[in-house]
């Protein structure tokens, strides 16, 4: 429970009903640095009071309890401290799921959602709709559960090395409904893991370990850096993951990999160094801004 007279809290003293809130969260979110002040604001109150957005706007009026201020408190000095309206609420919307997120995990980001289509359009290109497919580093499941919902006859298996992130991504595939395709299992990217796939997929962590200081305090305070260093280069797990990967893919099987931006030339020349792809057939998907964000290459045997 945050103290209500913390001098650096401003909105529970002074708000008496839900409009002042917004308008005094919004502020103190606006000083904060915050990107997007009145959304987080609107957010949060809302879901503070346990009300939609709707109803928020249009009872402006609505008086606030002493609980609904204790709560407000709380999340006013999570928000100015830079944590994400995601991770306040435990929940990040990802397609058509609303996924359970936690300290342990990724915040999945509407950029990965690229990996999916990409996974889908490779699939659908083969006359196999019975397909295995393999996410490392699933983090809270996001890309395998997204799949196997899109595909119905899929199998996957997601790991992670982090025991606890493993445990949200299966509650995620349970509340999805995809738990009896999807198995998760730890280990240390292949290292642990039997059986071949039609795919391997992976996000994997791809910052530049010097770079993760300067980036948004949202990622860089509240992303777990696990998820994020990917060593001096930024490329260290495709390494990791390709030197190992040949093993674990079905023959014609695809590699498909999440990048960063202005990444996928270095990762595409990975892949052909590990035995993936070719010069003349590289596939690549790019985001709304035409930056390549992601990358597949097949096994040459
Ligand atoms: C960038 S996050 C991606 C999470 C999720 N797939 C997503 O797209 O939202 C990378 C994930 O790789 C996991 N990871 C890091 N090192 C690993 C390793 N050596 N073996 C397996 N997973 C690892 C992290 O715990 C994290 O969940």
């Amino acid at each position: 429970m945050p103290d209500m007279r913390d001098p650096a809290r401003i909105v529970p003293p002074a708000a008496k009903t839900a409009g002042d809130a917004v308008r005094l969260l919004a502020q103190t979110f606006r000083s904060a640095g915050v990107d997007t002040p009145e959304v987080d604001a609107r957010v949060l109150l809302a879901h503070a009071l346990g009300i939609s957005r709707a109803a928020l706007m249009a009872g402006p009026e609505r008086e606030l309890s002493r609980s609904d201020l204790a709560l407000i408190a709380d999340y006013e000095i999570r928000r100015r401290q830079r944590e994400p309206v995601s991770r306040i609420l435990g929940r990040r919307a990802f397609r058509t799921l609303s996924l359970e997120i936690g300290a342990t995990t990724l915040d999945p980001r509407p950029d990965t959602e690229i990996v999916v289509d990409a996974v889908v359009a490779l699939a659908k290109e083969t006359a196999n709709p019975n397909l295995t497919v393999l996410d490392l580093g699933t983090g809270s499941g996001a890309i395998i559960i997204a799949v196997l919902m899109e595909l119905p006859n899929v199998i996957g298996v997601g790991t992670d090395i982090d025991a606890t992130t493993l445990q949200i991504a299966l509650r995620n595939a349970e509340q999805a409904n995809v738990c009896q395709r999807a198995k998760f299992q730890q280990t240390d990217w292949l290292t642990g893991v039997t059986g071949t796939f039609d795919f391997v997929v992976s996000n994997p962590p791809y910052i530049p370990s010097a770079s993760i200081s300067g980036l948004e305090p949202e990622v860089s305070r509240f992303d777990p850096r696990l998820a994020l260093d990917g060593g001096a280069d930024g490329l260290d797990a495709y390494r990791a993951i390709l030197a190992d990967a040949k093993r674990s893919l079905n023959p014609g099987g695809w590699i498909v990999f999440e990048v960063g931006n202005g990444q996928s030339a270095e990762v595409l020349a990975l892949c052909r160094h590990y035995g993936f792809g070719d010069d003349e057939n590289p596939r690549v998907w790019t985001d709304l801004g035409g930056r390549a964000r992601c990358v597949a290459a097949r096994s040459r045997r």
